[in-house]
C-alpha cells in the first residue's frame, strides 16, 4: 500500500528528459495511439522552459506524469488533427476566449501507471500544475477532459466546464473543456 506521503512530486527540466525518457514512454502506452505523443513531442516540452512537465514518484520509480503548456504554444502542433473544421490541435485552442492573453496554462496530458491508480496521485499532480502555473503568473489552467477519472478529478478540484465538446477532435468521444481559475 502507498501512502499519500510516499509519492513525490516534481518538475523536470531539459536537461532531464534523458533520464526520464523511458518511464515517461512507458507511461504514455496508457493512451490510445490516437491521443499517445510522439517523443520529440514530449522530448519539447521537456525543453520549452514555458511549459510545465511534472513526473510523480515513489522511491525511483516514475509512476505518473503532466505535460502543460500556454494555450498559444506551438507544441500542440503534432499532437491531434487535422479535422474538417481544424487544420491542427493548436487551431482548436484558439476557440478559448483568452488566447492571446498569455494567462492561460494548458494541460495536455496527465497519466499515472494503472497499477498505481486511485491512490491520490492524479490528483496530487493536478494540484501541483496549480500552484506552479499560478508561481508562474498564469490565470487559469484548462484541459479536455473525458468523463472518467480526469474530469472527476478537476470536479473535486474546483474546474468549471467551458463547453462540451462532442466528438472531440475526431476522437468519437465526447470531452469537456474544463478550467480552472487560480
Ligand atoms: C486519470 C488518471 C490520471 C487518474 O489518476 P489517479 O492517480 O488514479 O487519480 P486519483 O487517485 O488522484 O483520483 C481518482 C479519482 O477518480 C475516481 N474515478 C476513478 N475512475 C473513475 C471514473 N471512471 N469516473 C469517474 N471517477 C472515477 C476515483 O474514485 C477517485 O476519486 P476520489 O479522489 O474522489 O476518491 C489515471 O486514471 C490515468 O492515467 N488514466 C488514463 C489516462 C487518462 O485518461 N488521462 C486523462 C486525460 S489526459
Amino acid at each position: 500500500m502507498v501512502t499519500p506521503a510516499q509519492i513525490r512530486i516534481k518538475e523536470a527540466h531539459s536537461k532531464e528528459w534523458e533520464e526520464y525518457k523511458q518511464r515517461i514512454l512507458e507511461i504514455e502506452e496508457i493512451f490510445d495511439p490516437k491521443l499517445r505523443e510522439e517523443p520529440e513531442t514530449i522530448k519539447a516540452f521537456f525543453d520549452d522552459p514555458q511549459a510545465i512537465v511534472l513526473v510523480a514518484e515513489i522511491g525511483t520509480n516514475v509512476v505518473g506524469c503532466l505535460y502543460a503548456a500556454p494555450i498559444e504554444s506551438n507544441l500542440f502542433l503534432r499532437g491531434l488533427g487535422p479535422t474538417k473544421e481544424y487544420k491542427t490541435f493548436s487551431d482548436f485552442l484558439k476557440r478559448d476566449s483568452n488566447f492571446g492573453k498569455c494567462n492561460t496554462m494548458y494541460e495536455s496530458s496527465l497519466a499515472v501507471l494503472s497499477r498505481y491508480e486511485g491512490r491520490g496521485i492524479g490528483t496530487a499532480l493536478d494540484r501541483e500544475l496549480a500552484r506552479v502555473a499560478k508561481d508562474d503568473g498564469y490565470k487559469f489552467i484548462t484541459a479536455h477532459n473525458a468523463p472518467d477519472a480526469s474530469l472527476h478529478i478537476a470536479e473535486k478540484l474546483g474546474w468549471k466546464k467551458v463547453e462540451e465538446c462532442k466528438n472531440w477532435f475526431g476522437t468519437g468521444e465526447d470531452y469537456c473543456y474544463m478550467r480552472l481559475e487560480l
